[in-house]
């Protein structure tokens, strides 16, 4: 399938979606506390994203090889868990731990896609210095975003920035397309070369979604199918925005807007 290009009104669609995913994730954000368990997030995301008129579009989704639907509404990835860890009722955050919280929904038929990571109670320096440099590498990568910028020049601006902080790049994910579906072409790597990959073009929407550890690139897929771990189980963070290509640069559908 080709990249598929939306209109102004698809684009506004998405922002409004997206608005309203962010005022979930805030939601999600003020309730992540020692004692507070990943199924409880996944509970409270749920009924939020239906009060707000979208869909969790996690739940029941498939990926080519993968036997089992997705179980939940959001993933929650603790610590070594890099992306697509499955709340449970009975794991519990505890201090020192850092959660990620990814969540996607389909709203007025178009989908948006964001994801954070946050320390819970008090973290270690080496951890609050990995979610540190994977927010910024985000913002970064956004920064490059424009019409006539080559996907590499994303993947290039995050890579040299996760580097320079010293950590491990994830190379066996990446994000993608995202609008119509989930996941839609093209895929933005967090790695690769400036000027070199597809055009951007007004009108794309796409997810970029740096992961980044305090170790090694490799992962390992767990028993469940679906939990990303890394392979040396070092400490991994996210962070995730879906942006828009507009005439003259981006625009991050994923913000709390006045
Ligand atoms: N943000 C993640 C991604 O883009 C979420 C996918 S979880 C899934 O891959 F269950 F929906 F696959
Ligand atoms: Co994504």
């Amino acid at each position: 399938m080709a990249v598929r290009i939306k209109t102004e009104q698809e684009i506004a669609l998405m922002r409004e979606g997206g608005k309203r995913l962010a005022g979930v994730m805030a939601r999600l954000k003020e309730t992540a506390l020692p004692g507070v368990s990943t199924g409880t997030l996944d509970e409270l995301a749920e009924r939020l994203m239906r009060e707000a008129g979208g869909d969790p579009v996690f739940k029941g989704y498939r990926i080519p090889g993968v036997e089992t639907a997705y179980p939940a509404s959001i993933c929650t990835s603790i610590n070594d868990e890099v992306v697509h860890g499955i709340p449970q009722k009975n794991r519990m955050l505890a201090s020192g731990d850092i959660v990620g919280i990814d969540i996607g929904m389909r709203w007025r038929g178009f989908v948006t896609d964001m994801a954070v990571t946050v320390g819970i109670g008090c973290i270690a320096p080496d951890a609050l210095r990995l979610v540190t440099a994977t927010r910024e590498a985000l913002d970064i990568g956004i920064a490059a975003v424009r019409p006539g910028a080559k996907i590499g020049d994303i993947s290039h601006a995050v890579e040299q920035h996760l580097k320079k902080a010293g950590l491990g790049v994830i190379r066996d994910l990446a994000g993608h397309g995202v609008g119509h579906e989930l996941h839609e072409e093209p895929l933005i790597p967090n790695f690769g070369h400036a000027g070199k990959g597809m055009e951007l073009r007004e009108g794309m929407a796409i997810a970029i979604e740096p992961m980044a550890t305090l170790g090694g690139w490799r992962i390992a897929l767990d028993d469940d199918e679906w939990t990303f771990r890394t392979a040396d189980r070092s400490l991994a963070a996210h962070f995730e925005h879906t942006v828009a290509v507009t005439s003259d640069g981006y625009d991050v559908l994923t913000l709390i807007r006045a």
